[in-house]
């Protein structure tokens, strides 16, 4: 591993040092704003402030979880990469997607979901990505994979997706714990609905605060606020807004469900907790350790010093602080059931325009 260039400018694998160290800056500057959160300048400035967390937490990111960026549900014994296939092909099958289906993932990450799903329903799918260094990764692991000629990866922004791709040229689309970052659920939503073609179908795994939770209540917001600064979110909204949005925008709801409130006996966010005790499968205990209180010194240490070691950029550490903060908000707002990663809608472009 060569040191990368610590100053400012782009680098050749597509991360900007300055967007990384102005990420925590950022909410430092937002938080001073005496109590009151910053959220248009947020929205204004998506671009960088999501920018700036994926440059510095996608090797975080791959390290400490997987190819596949999203949560998922645990049968009790199910192995880690098992679930987060599980959770993909199930998406899939909602969307009853038929082989050969031109698919657009949206906000893809390093492609996991999109390797998965060809293989899955056999369908050629273009992930688009705002994140270069993201997008990098992505077509690497494809090719790697042998997958490059049924799925392909753009850097874009959701938000002008008709401009990139035109509409109507689309058989289906998905986007998985993506949308969320979106500046608007409207916004993202009707840009997915104009490149899908007349009867097209959009599957979402939607980041949500769910029905219970209170915007007047301060410890409510307080929460929320953890998961935006360590998430690089630009406002956390609640599950009924999301709705609101795809009704909307034109869209038909045929499925929707928050996945987190099923019975389940291993609940999403376990590998979050740290608590070996309980990975399902030995080879998951690296997994869960590296979430425990000695595998977050070691990585809190390791990463300070790599960081010195100039191999990964300036700010790199600090971004990986605010993983820390994500993790433990994330943990408290599923056990309090204040917040869901996985509020499944499946829902239709209508043939005819009403
Ligand atoms: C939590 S990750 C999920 C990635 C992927 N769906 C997965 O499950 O592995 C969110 C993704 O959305 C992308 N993203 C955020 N804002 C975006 C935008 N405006 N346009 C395109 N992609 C965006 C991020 O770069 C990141 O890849």
């Amino acid at each position: 591993m060569a040191p990368v260039a610590t100053d400012s400018s782009a680098q050749a694998d597509g991360r900007v040092g300055k967007r990384i160290e102005n990420y925590t800056g950022f909410w430092q500057k937002d938080l001073n704003k005496e109590g009151k959160a910053d959220t248009d300048n947020r929205v204004e400035n998506y671009t960088d402030v999501i920018n700036g967390y994926y440059d510095g937490a996608t090797g975080l990111y791959e390290f400490g979880w997987a190819a596949s960026f999203h949560f998922s549900r645990f049968y009790k014994g199910e192995g880690f990469y098992a679930s987060l296939a599980r959770h993909e092909h199930y998406l899939s099958a909602q969307m009853k997607l038929k082989p050969g289906m031109r698919v657009l993932d949206v906000g893809c990450g390093v492609g996991g979901p999109a390797r998965e799903i060809a293989r899955f329903s056999d369908v050629n799918i273009v992930g688009v990505n705002n994140n270069d260094f993201q997008v990098g990764r992505a077509r690497k692991y494809t090719k790697r994979a042998g997958l490059e000629k049924q799925v392909s990866f753009v850097v874009g922004d959701f938000m002008k997706l008709s401009e990139q791709f035109g509409e109507n040229s689309f058989d289906a689309v998905y986007a998985i714990e993506a949308t969320v970052h979106a500046p608007s659920w409207e916004g993202v939503y009707s840009e997915i609905k104009k490149v899908l073609k007349p009867g097209g179908v959009f599957g979402v795994y939607e980041w949500c605060m769910t029905d219970s939770w209170d915007p007047s209540n301060p410890e409510h917001r307080e929460l929320a606020h953890a998961i935006e600064i360590g998430n690089g979110i630009p406002v956390m909204r609640p599950l009924k807004k999301a709705r609101e949005a795809l009704l909307n925008v034109g869209f038909e709801i045929e499925h929707e469900e928050d996945l987190a409130e099923r019975p389940d006996e291993v609940p999403w966010y376990y590998p979050l907790e740290g608590d070996i005790f309980k990975a399902q499968t030995a080879w998951d205990l690296l997994t869960v350790w590296r979430m425990s209180r000695s595998g977050r010194f070691v990585t809190h240490h390791g990463l300070w010093f790599i960081e010195k070691l100039g191999f990964v950029p300036k700010g790199t550490w600090e971004v990986g602080e605010t993983l820390k903060i994500a993790g433990d908000a994330l943990v408290d707002g599923g056990q309090k059931k204040l917040f869901t990663p996985m509020y499944l809608v499946i829902c239709r472009k209508p043939e005819e325009e009403k």
